[in-house]
């Protein structure tokens, strides 16, 4: 019997036509039947990454967060940059992981969406950054830079871009691998 495997999506942008969600709704169509995706819709209401309230179970939001984060076999993680950088508010949710240990050895897979002609290089290796000192594991073939996803994504959500494409359904396929 193939493995369902349950993948927790995080989009790192809070706007309402974000490129960043809508792509990563649109990569979740492109997944075969064996991957159920859970969004994380959390990332606005997490308070501000103080240790302080860190104690006990800490605040109910970061309880939810790490509790979806338990339950998912991987992570899907897609992402603007913002000021050569990772969002704060996905940087902040990061840091409320540090300490608690979720991305342990999680099969981690990242995509960073940008209109320009970079593709959110800065944000890209600065999560990654972040994510390796989490010890995430971030899959073999599981990252992507999309450049012009303006271009490549049209406003129904669909991915246009054959190329692009091909690149997410493979990340995709890395993912299920690293998980069986
Ligand atoms: C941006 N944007 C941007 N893009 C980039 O590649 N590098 C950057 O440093 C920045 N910085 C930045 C700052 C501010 C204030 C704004 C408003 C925008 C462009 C940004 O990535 C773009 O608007 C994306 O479309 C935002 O992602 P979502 O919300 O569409 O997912």
């Amino acid at each position: 019997m193939v493995k369902t495997i349950k993948v927790l999506a995080i989009s790192g942008s809070l706007r309402q036509k974000s490129s960043n969600t809508a792509l990563m709704h649109a990569i979740v169509g492109l997944a075969r039947e064996n991957m159920v995706f859970t969004i994380y819709n959390g990332l606005g209401d997490l308070p501000h990454f103080n240790p302080d309230l860190d104690v006990d179970d800490g605040p109910v939001s970061v309880l939810e967060l790490r509790s979806q984060l338990n339950e998912a076999d991987a992570v899907l993680i897609c992402t603007p940059e913002y000021g050569n950088g990772v969002p704060g508010v996905l940087k902040n949710a990061l840091d409320w992981l540090v300490s608690s240990g979720q991305f342990m050895n999680k099969p981690t897979a990242v995509v960073t969406a940008s209109p320009t002609p970079m593709g959110g290089d800065k944000a890209h290796d600065s999560i990654l950054l972040t994510l390796n000192m989490i010890n995430a594991r971030i899959v073999e073939e599981g990252t992507m830079m999309i450049p012009h996803i303006n271009l490549k994504l049209n406003n129904e959500g669909v991915i246009t871009d054959v190329l692009t494409k091909r690149g997410l359904i493979s990340l995709l396929e890395s993912l299920v691998r690293a998980c069986s």
